[in-house]
């Protein structure tokens, strides 16, 4: 199964960025027997931004004329299944590299098959002291469009941290990646035998022991489903014992 890791730093590495998504891939492939990893570090590209001719839209010539390696990343991307995405925040929002892609695959809009589309997506966004989550949502219009569905998403600030890879913020970006392992997993096999899950075990380490986190390691198979807390029956909306004074 083919899942795209997609990295839109736009600093050379080593960067924060691409070591949370590598932990994401660590989650996605304990969960996924057959993943095959494509990733693809947006800022290696030669991505021009869009010139607005809208000659992609003309049925006479139907694609992006720009010479670039936008149609490669395109390829890469193909016959994918799922998408991790990682970026910082820049200026508030998404870096520039992701929105000039953004922006460039909407020559595929009248397309039968749209590249990056049609994904289950998990996101991991980070920033050094805010604004991740109006970041984070500043991707589901995108999503939306290309009918994605993001499935798991995880939020950081490095605040005070002098590596977020020695924080907890490196369990939560494999919890994503393994959630969105287990969604594919789900959505491969419908009659998946859910009720034979068992809570994985919580994760608890020391609080001074931040040196190396230890990754929670849980075969699927040990896992049941949390009990559902219910609560006591009380009168629908329109019944006569709720419309009554007091109700
Ligand atoms: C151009 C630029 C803009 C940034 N804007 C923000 C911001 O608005 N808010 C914030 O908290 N951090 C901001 N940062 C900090 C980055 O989110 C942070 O340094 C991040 O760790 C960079 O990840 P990287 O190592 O993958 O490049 C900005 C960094 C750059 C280079």
């Amino acid at each position: 199964m083919k899942i795209v890791a997609l990295s839109c730093t736009q600093k050379r590495l080593p960067s924060l960025t691409d070591a949370l998504l590598e932990a994401a891939i660590d989650g996605v492939v304990r969960e996924v027997d057959d993943a095959e990893i494509q990733r693809i570090r947006l800022i290696d590209h030669r991505i021009a931004m869009c010139e607005g001719e809208d000659t992609c839209l003309d049925p006479e010539v139907g694609r992006c004329t720009l010479d670039d390696d936008f149609e490669h990343v395109v390829d890469l991307a193909e016959g994918a299944q799922a998408m991790l995405l990682a970026m910082p925040v820049y200026a508030g929002n998404v870096p520039a590299v992701l929105k000039i892609f953004q922006e460039r695959l909407k020559s595929f809009m009248n397309a039968r098959q749209r590249p990056f589309g049609n994904l289950l997506v998990g996101t991991i966004v980070h920033s050094r002291t805010m604004l991740t989550e109006p970041a984070l949502g500043s991707l589901f219009p995108w999503y939306l469009r290309l009918r994605n569905k993001n499935v798991a998403s995880a939020c950081f600030t490095q605040n005070d941290h002098q590596d977020l890879t020695r924080t907890a913020a490196l369990d939560l970006c494999v919890a994503v990646g393994r959630q969105l392992g287990m969604t594919l997993d789900a959505s491969r096999s419908p009659a998946n035998d859910r009720d034979d899950r068992a809570a994985p075990p919580l994760l608890q380490s020391p609080a001074n022991d931040r040196t190396a986190p230890p990754l929670v390691q849980s075969p699927a198979s040990d896992r049941t489903a949390l009990p559902l807390v219910q609560s006591p029956a009380r009168p629908r909306c329109g019944d006569p014992a709720a419309s009554s004074p007091g109700a």
